[in-house]
């Protein structure tokens, strides 16, 4: 099958390996550096748990014309990303799209994507279960399995199904459908915002995370105050045990993330600070319309920007 991976970063170059060691004919859109480093060496991935590298070479391009047709086309990008690709995307031909990645207004880029094409599409949104960072020329991969991918349409059953199974039919990744990807995605942010604005506080410094004990309770305290958002709101908690952890038992929650902190594999998950701003931006826009206060999290969120500042 033909398929593009659209931003060749740490989640499109694990998902363009999956695929073409697949069989499918894999192209990635990358720009600048990336691409000229894509052309000269490849996709190529160091698979930290598997203690393996490989090395891919895939068609790269570096924009999307109007009648290049792929069978699906995989957007894999920051969230504060994907709106300058939608217009390259509602242009396009292809039939099939899946945004990957976080996502707190998917709606809207649906409804920008469906105003502006000329032939109806398929629009689904996506999360790869994976993590990685980049170092210079390669990507650190990790994944517990083949790979996994969450995916739901808004408010509807994903229609491209059978391409889906097509494309991953010769691969061991796995597929997840979720029926409420909307609220699922909203969920996911809530449990990486206080990660990540911790980790940002300490200038990544994971270890610094967990040796602050303070710290680490507000991490907790703020991931509950988020999901008590969210309910408030008449969201679903997705998964609903995750929720109900954090609140329950907040003295394992902060063993828990005191020993994620000092893990190596900890450190092989990315954040970026404006991807960052651009979920709990939207999160605090939906927050105006409950009465739930989050304390906890407002000073994660205010010690982080004084950082920036
Ligand atoms: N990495 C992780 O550990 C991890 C874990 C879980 C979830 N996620 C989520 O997965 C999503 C993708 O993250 P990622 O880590 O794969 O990000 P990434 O490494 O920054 O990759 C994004 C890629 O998209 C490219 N891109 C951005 N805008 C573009 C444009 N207009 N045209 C062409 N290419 C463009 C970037 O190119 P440039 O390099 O030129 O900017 C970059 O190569 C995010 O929502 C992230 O939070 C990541």
């Amino acid at each position: 099958m033909r398929v593009l991976v659209y931003g060749a970063g740490i989640q499109g170059s694990l998902l363009a390996h999956v695929l073409a060691t697949g069989g499918n004919d894999v192209t990635v859109l990358a720009r600048g550096k990336r691409a000229e480093e894509l052309r000269s060496n490849g996709i190529v991935i160091r698979h930290y748990i598997q203690r393996k590298t490989t090395v891919d070479k895939i068609k790269v391009i570096h924009e999307l014309n109007k009648d290049d047709v792929y069978d699906v086309i995989f957007i894999t990008m920051k969230y504060t990303d994907f709106p300058h690709v939608l217009p390259a995307l509602a242009q396009n031909s292809s039939e099939n799209i899946i945004l990957v990645g976080n996502n707190a207004t998917a709606s809207e880029m649906e409804a920008y994507i469906e105003a502006n094409s000329e032939k109806a599409k398929n629009i689904a949104f996506g999360f790869q279960l994976s993590g990685g960072i980049k170092e210079e020329n390669r990507i650190i991969a990790l994944r517990f399995n083949a790979g996994e991918m969450v995916i739901g349409g808004l408010e509807k059953e994903v229609n491209f199904k059978d391409v889906l199974e097509q494309i991953f039919k010769n691969t061991k990744y796995k597929i997840t459908y979720e029926k409420n990807i909307d609220d699922w995605l909203k969920s996911h942010i809530i449990l990486i915002l206080p990660m990540n604005l911790a980790a940002h506080i300490k200038d990544n410094n994971l270890k610094a995370v967990a040796r602050d004990h303070g710290m680490l309770r507000q991490l907790v305290a703020a991931m509950d105050e988020g999901y008590d958002v969210l309910k408030d709101l008449g969201y679903e908690i997705i998964p609903a045990q995750h929720a109900h952890f954090v609140k329950r038992y907040k003295l394992l929650n902060f063993l828990f993330y005191k020993l994620y902190h000092c893990l190596p594999i900890a450190s092989k998950v990315e954040g970026s600070f404006a991807e960052l701003k651009g979920l709990y931006d939207v999160f605090y826009k939906m927050k105006a319309e409950s009465k739930v206060i989050t304390p906890n999290l407002d000073s994660l969120v205010h010690e982080s920007e004084a950082k920036i500042r």
